[in-house]
């Protein structure tokens, strides 16, 4: 398996659009987590999406979208979904709206659902390269399903090989959480689907109270209990460190060594923490002990995953 080639910055734009439009996978940076591109019209692209990532088929894809008008092409946004684009995109939040007959993403990447995830990224880079390819790139996190999102072009490199045709590096992921996800469907009040790199907090103050997620809706692998999971095994709310232990610390009071934040600031600890894990994981850990973190701000995205990566792993569906 040969690493793909990683193109930094805009001279990965013309390569990108080259492969995107022979029907194969491209790593493009966001400024969440790196994602893996395909064209969302071509049910035959996504399906390598699928096949890469070795993601169950049940599970919908996002569609990344250039702007405000191309989102409204691909999903019907009401009111809310107004609303909430015109505060955060471009930006870290996936609108699940229902999905438009004319749309171009097939329904592959919907997974036969009868709506639609959509996003506009904020990443420069990204957004040059959906102006120019003029229709949605249907993108999950760009890593093997279950594993830790990537949040550099080198964690990309690592985890693919020629099934991916090349990586546009954009730097680190300012983020490094997900996007939030919420749903905006007629006849029910707005759902926070998956907590993410925008606060409860910021989405309420726009759009009202969030219900939470229904627990019929689907049953996706970031909504599995296992999930963002680095090798070694969690332990949460740690105090103390064992033996056989790494400690991953937040917050002032953490002994020396790996800290989320020392400030203890949620954004921080967001940004840091796929890297963390992954840097705990490279040092051959085979149990990580992590401190608490407040469910204040981004902490509750940080928990959700924190508790999803320490599930036993033979655990499925929430
Ligand atoms: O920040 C992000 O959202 C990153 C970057 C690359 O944009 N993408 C990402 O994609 O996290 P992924 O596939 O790893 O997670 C997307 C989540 C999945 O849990 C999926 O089930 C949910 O979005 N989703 C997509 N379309 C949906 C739909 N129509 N209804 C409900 N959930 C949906
Ligand atoms: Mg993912």
């Amino acid at each position: 398996m040969s690493a793909p080639p990683v193109f930094e910055g805009t001279d990965g734009i013309n390569p990108a659009l080259a492969a995107l439009a022979a029907g194969r996978l491209v790593a493009i940076p966001t400024e969440t987590v790196y994602g893996l591109a395909a064209d969302a019209a071509s049910a035959e692209a996504v399906a390598h999406i699928y096949a890469a990532k070795g993601r169950p088929s049940f599970n919908p894809l996002i569609s990344h979208v250039a702007d405000l008008a191309m989102a409204a092409t691909e999903g019907c946004l009401d009111e809310r979904a107004f609303a909430l684009a015109d505060a955060f995109w471009p930006g870290p939040l996936t609108l699940v709206v229902p999905a438009n007959e004319g749309g171009k993403s097939c329904e592959l990447a919907r997974a036969g659902l009868g709506t639609i995830g959509l996003r506009v990224p904020g990443h420069p880079l990204t957004r040059q390269l959906l102006d120019a390819f003029g229709g949605p790139l249907a993108a999950p996190s760009a890593n093997p399903s279950g594993r830790l999102s990537p949040t550099t072009a080198a964690d990309v490199e690592r985890a693919f090989g020629d099934e991916v045709a090349l990586v546009i590096d954009g730097g680190p992921c300012d983020a490094g959480i997900e996007s939030a996800i919420v749903s905006v469907l007629p006849d029910d009040s707005p759902r926070l689907l998956r907590p993410g790199a925008i606060s409860r907090s910021a989405l309420e103050n726009v759009v009202g109270p969030l219900a939470d997620r229904l627990s019929s809706d689907i049953n996706a692998p970031g909504q599995l209990i296992s999930h963002y999971a680095p090798a070694a095994t969690l332990r949460l709310n740690a105090t103390t460190c064992r033996r056989d232990e790494v400690l991953l610390g937040f917050g002032p009071a953490a002994p020396p060594g790996l800290n989320l934040s020392p400030t203890g600031d949620t954004v921080e600890a967001a940004a840091n923490l796929y890297r963390m894990l992954r840097e705990l994981d490279g040092k051959g850990a085979e149990a990580i002990a992590v401190m608490a973190i407040p469910d204040e701000g981004l902490g509750e995205a940080i928990n959700d995953r924190l508790r999803r990566a320490a599930a036993p792993r033979d655990q499925t569906l929430t």
